[in-house]
């Protein structure tokens, strides 16, 4: 049979490990394919860049245009990333009628109901493996491994640079922007940092499993995005001192009146798995109804390792191509007539456990009104612990974990300890989960 010739729009990262990866496992790759799958066209923006990986035999052109519209390619492989010109080629190469592998997340929680709603009607398929947490197939298994189930919540560390920024600083006592250019060098970062630092990256993620897991559409629009750049040493050493370790988790969990979509720094207890998945890798916990517990782990970012999905979607695109459209797993797991109108809960609604850290004077009868407003809003409070004032301070931390609250009433009550003429400073608030 005749080999499936690729287009690839983009050489860095990624881009580099498919070509190395397909390069490399050829023969194999071939074997699970039924056929062969050749790179024969490529483009970057500077093509005269120096490139670690071998292009012979492959083509290569300064118009990503040439490729999508080309006769000759079967699979155009979007590794560009960015939204504007990444969603115009992808459409055009489904107007074309080309099959598409794209890693790139940020253009499909933002435009993919539009992209499957196009690549469903022209009848080819738009496969993304890569576009969350890296290696691990977590795409696969949700949409496929774990089809029998209702899913109740998934939960995870899904951006790496994040986790690796958090456990360089927590295990070498690193700088945040030291430990952010290390992760730049690795090629784990997005183009812009601060999609992965403020939390954006997670969030094109997780609206990407909320999607595959409930049967919804898109809505990254209305997930709660917060990063990791506020979190302070002092917040990292109580954590620890109490037993917890902090983490970028990504959740979406189905509640009595909607969907929790968000994603923010969270206090994990030490002992469990998801604390201790460190540097690099992620880990996804997915709970159905039937399977209980499950837990994917894996390298979450780099060129080999994203590149192995990649490569896997192209196998999987190239065993399905001649298959009858209607045949085909759903882009998203449900069948696009089927989607469910499920609502977005709004932060507010969300009902989780706090910890927060007050700077307040070291009088007597402060830690009373404190209680007291938590009292008042149905808030319970979990542990309290007063750090010992320094030589001569007025001021000392106080830390305060809660049991599950409502966001509402905790921000409620956040207003009025800061309102205390007794709180010199602005509560720090960070959410906790107990998981299993
Ligand atoms: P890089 O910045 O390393 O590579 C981007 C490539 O696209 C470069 O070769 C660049 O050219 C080329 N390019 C950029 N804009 C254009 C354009 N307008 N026309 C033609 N070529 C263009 O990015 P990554 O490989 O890291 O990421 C690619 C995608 O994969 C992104 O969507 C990212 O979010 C996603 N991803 C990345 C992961 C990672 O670990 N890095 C993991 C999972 C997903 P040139 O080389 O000449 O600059
Ligand atoms: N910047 C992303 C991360 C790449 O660090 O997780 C993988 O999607």
């Amino acid at each position: 049979m005749n080999p499936i010739r690729v287009g690839l729009l983009g050489l860095g990262t990624v881009g580099g490990g498919t070509v190395e990866v397909l390069r490399r496992n050829r023969e194999e790759i071939a074997r699970r394919a039924g056929r062969e799958i050749v790179v024969t066209m490529a483009t970057a923006r500077d093509l005269s860049k120096p490139r670690t990986v071998a292009l012979e035999g492959i083509e290569l052109v300064a118009d990503p245009a040439r490729i999508v519209a080309s006769p000759g390619i079967d699979i155009v492989v979007e590794l560009i990333g960015g939204e504007t010109r990444a969603k115009e080629l992808v459409l055009a190469a489904i107007a074309s009628g080309k099959h598409v592998v794209t890693a790139n997340k940020a253009l499909l929680a933002k435009h993919g109901n539009e992209i499957f709603a196009a690549a469903h009607a022209k009848g080819v398929m738009v496969a993304f493996e890569a576009a969350v947490a890296g290696g691990i197939p977590i795409i696969k298994a949700i949409r496929e491994g774990l089809s029998a189930n209702r899913i109740e919540y998934l939960m995870g560390i899904i951006n790496g640079t994040c986790n690796y920024i958090l456990s360089e600083m927590r295990d070498k006592g690193l700088a945040f922007d030291v430990v952010l250019a290390e992760a730049q060098r690795l090629g784990y970062a997005e183009a812009d940092p601060s999609f992965d630092i403020d939390g954006i990256d997670a969030a094109h993620k997780l609206t990407i499993l909320s999607a595959i897991a409930f049967g919804i559409p898109m809505q990254f629009d209305k997930a709660y995005t917060e990063g990791i750049g506020k979190l302070t040493a002092a917040d990292i050493r109580y954590a620890e001192g109490l037993g917890y370790r902090i983490k970028l988790l990504g959740i979406a969990r189905r509640a009595a009146r909607g969907i929790e979509l968000r994603v923010h720094p969270t206090l994990v207890p030490a002992r469990r798995i998801l604390a201790n998945v460190e540097g690099v890798m992620n880990a996804v916990l997915v709970k159905g109804d039937a399977v209980g517990h499950t837990l994917f782990y894996g390298r979450g970012a780099g060129a080999e390792a994203t590149a192995s999905a990649v490569v896997a979607d192209l196998v999987d695109v190239t065993r399905m191509a001649t298959a009858d459209p209607e045949h085909r797993v759903p882009h998203l797991a449900f069948q696009p007539d089927r989607l469910s109108d499920a609502p977005i809960l709004p932060m507010e609604e969300v009902e989780t456990a706090y910890y927060l850290r007050l700077r307040a004077l070291d009088r007597p009868g402060v830690l009373a009104d404190v209680t007291r407003i938590c009292a008042d809003r149905a808030i319970s409070i979990d542990a309290i612990f007063q750090k010992e004032a320094g030589e001569g301070e007025e001021q000392v931390d106080v830390v305060i974990l809660t049991h599950v609250a409502r966001e509402r009433d905790v921000n409620a009550a956040i207003r009025a300890i800061e309102a205390l003429p007794t709180i010199p400073a602005p509560v720090v608030r960070i959410r906790l989960e107990e998981l299993l």
